[in-house]
C-alpha cells in the first residue's frame, strides 16, 4: 500500500473517517479477548453505502487486503486484522432507515448498536429476536456476519431465521441490494443466507431488514439450584411441558462460574450447589407465566430434580438474575487469558463431560486458573472457557484444543455453536465440516471474492497470504 492508496481513500472519504493515527487504532487492532493482536495502520469509517462499494472497488484494484470490523466483540479473532490489513470499520453506518408498525420489520444500517435498535422497536412495542451480554456495543452487521445467537434462540431463533433482507457489497464494489423485507420471497437463490454467518469473507453487509417480535409485557425469572448436570436435562424437558409456549430463555452455569462472579465482581449468586439454572418465561399477561412457573418448580422439587431456587420478586431482582449470567465473560476474563470454546452436541447429555475431562486432564498443569462451564443448556450449546495465567505458547494451544475438538468430533458436535470460525478455530474447520462441504466453501468464497481480499485467514484457510498489505 502506498501514500496514494490512501490519497484515493481520502478522495472518497472525508478526511476525519480515514484514520492513521496508532493511539486510534490501537484499539480496532485488538480483540475483545486481547488474544488477537494485528498491526493495520489504516482504518476506512465509510457512512454509505455507495462509499463502501468505492473503496473496495479500489482495494481488489490494488490487491489490498481489508479486514470488516463492527463492535469488535466477536470471540474468535474474526474482525481484528492478522497482519496489516485495512480496517473497515461500519460504526459510522448507525441509521434506523425505517420500521413498519404492522409487519414490525425493521431496516438498519450495519452500524446500529443492537442494545439501539433493541430501544428504537420497544418504543413501538417490539423487541429485537436476539438478545447478547455483548448488547452495548455488538452491531447489527457484526451480528449477521457472525450468525449471532444469545440468550433466547430457543424461543425466537438465531439472527438468520429473523433476517428478511439485506444490502451488502461484494469484493469487487458490485452493490447487492434486496431490501425489500418480504415475509415470504422464494424467487430463487436465497443470497443472503450464505452472506450472513460468513464472517466477512465473502461481501461487507452494509444493511439489513429484521424481524422483531412483539415485547411481552410480563417476564417472571427463576434461579435454580441442581446438583447435576444430567438434571438439568430432566430440568429442561420438564420446563418445555410445563412452561410450553410462554418458556423464553433457560441457561446454567456451574460451580466455577459462581466462584469466579464473586471473586472478581463481587456477586454474590445464591446458588447452593454445583449448577444453577436461569430459566425465564414471558408473555403478554402477569398470570399464565407466573402460574406455570411456579407449578414447574413445585414438580421439580417433588421429584428431586432442584434443590432449592427462587422466582425473582420484581424486575430489578430479575435484572439482578441476569446480570449473574450476563456477567460471566467478563469474570472469566478478568481471571486471566481465556481460551474460549463455544460448543454444541445433538445429545446434550454428554456436553459437560468435556469440562470435566479438561479439568482432569490439565490438573497438574500450574498456569490454568480456572475451568469454567455455563451456556445456553435450550440450544445444546455450551462454553468452555480455560482461564490461564497467560498466553501459552502456539504448541500447547494446539494440543489443548485437540483435546476438546476431538470430543467434539467423536460425538458428531460443532466446534462453534455461535462465535464462528474466524481465525481462533480455522485450522480445526474440518473437525465439523467434511472435505467435500469445505471444497464448495472455497468455490463460494472464489465466486464473492475472487482475489481474496475479504478477511483473508478466517474461517478458511488463505491459498494464498501475498496480499497482506506490505507498506
Ligand atoms: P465484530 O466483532 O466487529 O466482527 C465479528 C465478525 O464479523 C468478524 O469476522 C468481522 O470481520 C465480521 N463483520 C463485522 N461487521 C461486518 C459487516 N458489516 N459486514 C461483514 N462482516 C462483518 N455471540 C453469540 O452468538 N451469542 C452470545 O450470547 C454472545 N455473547 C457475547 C458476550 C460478550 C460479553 C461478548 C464480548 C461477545 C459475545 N458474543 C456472543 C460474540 C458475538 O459474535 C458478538 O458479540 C457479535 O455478534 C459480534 O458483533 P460485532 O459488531 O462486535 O462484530
Ligand atoms: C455467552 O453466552 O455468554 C457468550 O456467548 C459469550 C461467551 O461465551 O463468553
Ligand atoms: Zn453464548
Amino acid at each position: 500500500m502506498t501514500a496514494s492508496d490512501v490519497a484515493v481513500f481520502r478522495q472518497i472519504l472525508d478526511a476525519k473517517d480515514v484514520i492513521e493515527d496508532e493511539a486510534d487504532l490501537a484499539g480496532m487492532n485488538v480483540d475483545w479477548t486481547g488474544r488477537f493482536k494485528g498491526e493495520s495502520r489504516l482504518a476506512l469509517m465509510p457512512r454509505t453505502t455507495e462509499q463502501v462499494a468505492d473503496l473496495l472497488r479500489h482495494c481488489q484494484k490494488r490487491k489490498l487486503a481489508v479486514v470488516p470490523q463492527g463492535g469488535n466483540t466477536g470471540l474468535v479473532g474474526g474482525g481484528v486484522p492478522i497482519r496489516d490489513e485495512i480496517i473497515v470499520s461500519l460504526g459510522r453506518m448507525k441509521k434506523v432507515l425505517d420500521h413498519d408498525p404492522v409487519t414490525g420489520t425493521v431496516a438498519l444500517e450495519a452500524g446500529v448498536i443492537l442494545e439501539r435498535a433493541d430501544q428504537f422497536v420497544r418504543e413501538h412495542g417490539r423487541m429485537m429476536p436476539i438478545d447478547l451480554g455483548a448488547k452495548g456495543s455488538c452491531m447489527i452487521g457484526g451480528c449477521l456476519a457472525t450468525n449471532a445467537g444469545g440468550i433466547r434462540v430457543l424461543r425466537y431463533g438465531s439472527l438468520r431465521s429473523n433476517v428478511l433482507g439485506l444490502q451488502a457489497v461484494c469484493a469487487d464494489g458490485t452493490v447487492l441490494d434486496n431490501m425489500r423485507g418480504l415475509q415470504k420471497d422464494n424467487t430463487g437463490y436465497d443470497w443472503k443466507q450464505l452472506i450472513v454467518g460468513s464472517e466477512g469473507t465473502l461481501a461487507l453487509i452494509t444493511a439489513a431488514v429484521i424481524k422483531t417480535w412483539p415485547a411481552p409485557k410480563d417476564i417472571q425469572v427463576a434461579l435454580l439450584s441442581l446438583d447435576s448436570y444430567e438434571q438439568i436435562g430432566k430440568l429442561y424437558s420438564l420446563a418445555q411441558s410445563e412452561c410450553a409456549e410462554v418458556l423464553s430463555a433457560f441457561e446454567f452455569w456451574d460451580e466455577s462460574a459462581k466462584g469466579l462472579l464473586q471473586k472478581h465482581l463481587k456477586l454474590k449468586v445464591p446458588q447452593t450447589s454445583q449448577f444453577a439454572v436461569l430459566i425465564e418465561v414471558s408473555g403478554s399477561e402477569k398470570e399464565p407465566n407466573s402460574e406455570k412457573l411456579l407449578r414447574l418448580l413445585e414438580i421439580a422439587m417433588e421429584k428431586e430434580i432442584i434443590l432449592d431456587g427462587s422466582i425473582a420478586q420484581d424486575e430489578t431482582q430479575a435484572k439482578v438474575f441476569w446480570s449473574f449470567r450476563e456477567s460471566i465473560p467478563e469474570a472469566c476474563a478478568k481471571e486471566g487469558l481465556v481460551l474460549k470454546f463455544d460448543l454444541s452436541l445433538g445429545r446434550s447429555q454428554a456436553l459437560y463431560s468435556i469440562v470435566e475431562r479438561m479439568r482432569d486432564n490439565l490438573k497438574n498443569d500450574a498456569t490454568v486458573s480456572s475451568i469454567t462451564g455455563y451456556g445456553h443448556f435450550g440450544d445444546g450449546n455450551l462454553h468452555l472457557n480455560i482461564s490461564m495465567d497467560q498466553l501459552p505458547d502456539r504448541e500447547k494451544v494446539l494440543r489443548i484444543e485437540k483435546q476438546v475438538f476431538g470430543y467434539i468430533r467423536e460425538n458428531g458436535g460443532s466446534i462453534s455453536a455461535e462465535h464462528g470460525i474466524g481465525q481462533a478455530k480455522m485450522p480445526f474447520l474440518h473437525y465439523s465440516r467434511s472435505d467435500t462441504e469445505i471444497a464448495l466453501m472455497y468455490q463460494l468464497k472464489g465466486l464473492f471474492d475472487p482475489s481474496g481480499i475479504l478477511n483473508i485467514g478466517k474461517v478458511l484457510s488463505p491459498k494464498t497470504t501475498k496480499y497482506f498489505n506490505v507498506y
